[in-house]
C-alpha cells in the first residue's frame, strides 16, 4: 500500500477535517481503539503491519455486568455513568499495557454507533480530544463493522464472506465484499437474538448477562422437553424473528413447575429453538450468497455476543461442512464487545485516509449497509425499527 497524504479539509470539503495540514501515512500504524457503545468499556492499541496482519498489543475490557445485574438489563443512564467513570483509566491501562507513549500512536479509532448515545458520545469526545490534543487523525467507526471485521484479529480472512452477526442489539446476515462494502441479506424484524437470551435469563431470574447463564442452565436440560416456535422457518428469504419465541418461552415458564429440572429444560428448548432458527435462516442466506459468489467453496463468518455460544456454534460448524462454507470466528474474548476489533476497523480505514471531522456527530442508529437498510422492508417494521 503506498504512502498516502492526508486529504486536506478543502479536498474532503469537510470542515474541522482531522488533522489539518497534511502528513504522510505511517506504513505499520498504531492505532488506540475505544468502545463504548453499550455496557462495555474498552480501549485497545493495535499495530497492523505491511502485509496487513495485526498485533494487538493491548486489549482492556470493563465490563459493567455488577452495574445492570440488579436491573436484569442494561439501564442506559448507569451505562453512561460507568463510561465516563471507567474510560480514562482504561485508555491508561491499555497505553501502558501496550508498552508505547501517546506521542506515539498514529491514529484515534472510537465508535461512533450504532448504540445507547450516552455512551457513544462518552468514548467519541474521548477520542475527539486525545486525537486533537495529539494533532493525529480522528477515525469515526461503525461498531457493526468492527464485529464484521473481528475474524482478521486471529489471522487473514480474505473477503468475500458471508457474516452472521449475532449479538445484544444485532442480527444480520451480510454479504461482505471488502471495507464498506456490505450488503444485507437479512435481518430481524423484531428482537435480536441476544435479547431474546437476555430476557429469556430475565424472565427465568437467571442473572444477567443472560447468554451465558442460559448456556449453562441448558447444559442439564433436555432440548426437546418443551414445544417451541422456529418463526419463519421454511420461507424464502434470509430474516429473522425473535419476539414469538421469547414470549413462548415466558408462557412455558409461567407454566412451570419453576424447579432447577424445569428450568434447565425451558433453557435447553430455548436455546435449541435459537439455534434452529439461526442455522435455517442462515442456510437461506448461503443460497443467495452463492447467486453472486459461485458455486466454489466460500467463508462463513460468526461474530457478536451470541456466536461464543458453543451449541450455536457447533451447529452452524455442521452448516458449513454440509454446504462447502468455511467457518471463521473471532477468539471467543473478541466475539463480546471488545475495542481491538474497533481499532482494526481503524487500522484500514486509517490506510485508506478514511479519516473524519473533529466534529464527528455519535449516532444511535447507522446502518452497516445503507442500501438495503432503506430498501429492505424487513428492516422497516418492528417496534424500534431496524436493528441497526
Ligand atoms: O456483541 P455483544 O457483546 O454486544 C452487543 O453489541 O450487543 O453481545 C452481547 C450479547 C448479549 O445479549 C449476551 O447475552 C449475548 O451476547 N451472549 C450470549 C453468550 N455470551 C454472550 N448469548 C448466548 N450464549 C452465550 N454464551
Ligand atoms: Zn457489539
Amino acid at each position: 500500500m503506498p504512502l498516502t497524504a492526508f486529504k486536506s479539509p478543502v479536498q474532503n470539503n469537510v470542515q474541522n477535517k482531522a488533522p489539518l495540514g497534511v502528513k504522510p501515512l505511517i506504513s505499520e500504524p498504531l492505532i488506540l481503539g475505544i468502545e463504548s457503545s453499550c455496557d462495555e468499556t474498552a480501549a485497545s492499541v493495535l499495530k497492523r503491519n505491511k502485509d496487513g496482519s495485526v498485533q494487538i498489543l493491548s486489549s482492556i475490557v470493563a465490563s459493567q455486568d455488577e452495574e445492570h445485574a440488579p436491573f436484569g438489563g442494561v439501564v442506559p443512564e448507569i451505562a453512561a455513568r460507568a463510561h465516563m467513570q471507567k474510560l480514562d483509566i482504561i485508555i491508561e491501562r491499555a497505553v501502558t499495557e501496550a508498552d508505547v507513549d501517546y506521542k506515539d500512536l498514529s491514529a484515534v479509532a472510537a465508535t461512533s454507533g450504532p448504540g445507547l448515545i450516552g455512551g457513544v458520545i462518552t468514548g467519541l469526545l474521548s477520542a475527539k480530544g486525545l486525537a486533537m490534543s495529539l494533532d493525529i487523525p480522528l477515525i469515526a467507526i461503525n461498531h457493526l463493522e468492527g464485529h464484521a471485521l473481528s475474524p482478521r484479529l486471529a489471522g487473514a480472512c480474505e473477503f468475500p464472506y458471508l457474516l452472521l452477526l449475532i449479538s445484544g442489539g444485532h442480527t444480520q446476515l451480510l454479504s461482505v465484499k471488502g471495507l464498506g462494502d456490505y450488503q444485507r441479506l437479512g435481518s430481524t424484524v423484531d428482537d435480536a437474538a441476544g435479547e431474546a437470551f437476555d430476557k429469556t435469563a430475565k424472565v427465568m431470574g437467571l442473572g444477567f448477562p443472560g447468554g451465558p447463564n442460559v448456556e449453562r442452565t441448558a447444559q442439564k436440560g433436555n432440548p426437546k422437553a418443551v414445544a417451541l416456535p422456529r418463526p419463519f422457518k421454511g420461507k424464502d428469504h434470509a430474516d429473522f424473528s425473535f419476539a414469538g419465541l421469547k414470549t413462548a418461552v415466558a408462557r412455558a415458564y409461567d407454566a412451570s413447575e419453576k424447579t432447577p429440572l424445569a428450568k434447565a429444560d425451558i433453557a435447553a428448548s430455548f436455546q435449541q429453538a435459537v439455534c434452529d432458527v439461526l442455522t435455517e435462516r442462515t442456510g437461506k442466506a448461503m443460497t443467495m450468497f452463492r447467486k453472486e459468489a459461485g458455486s466454489g467453496p466460500q467463508r462463513f463468518v460468526i461474530a457478536g455476543g451470541v456466536a461464543s455460544n458453543t451449541q450455536i456454534r457447533t451447529a452452524l460448524d455442521k452448516l458449513c461442512a454440509e454446504n462447502n462454507f468455511t467457518l471463521l470466528a473471532p477468539p471467543l474474548k473478541y466475539c463480546t464487545d471488545n475495542a481491538a476489533m474497533i481499532a482494526l476497523a481503524g487500522a484500514e480505514h486509517y490506510m485508506r485516509a478514511n479519516f473524519d471531522s473533529y466534529d464527528v456527530k455519535a449516532r444511535p442508529r447507522w446502518p452497516l449497509d445503507a442500501v438495503s437498510a432503506k430498501n429492505n422492508p424487513a428492516s422497516g417494521f418492528g417496534k424500534r425499527g431496524p436493528k441497526s
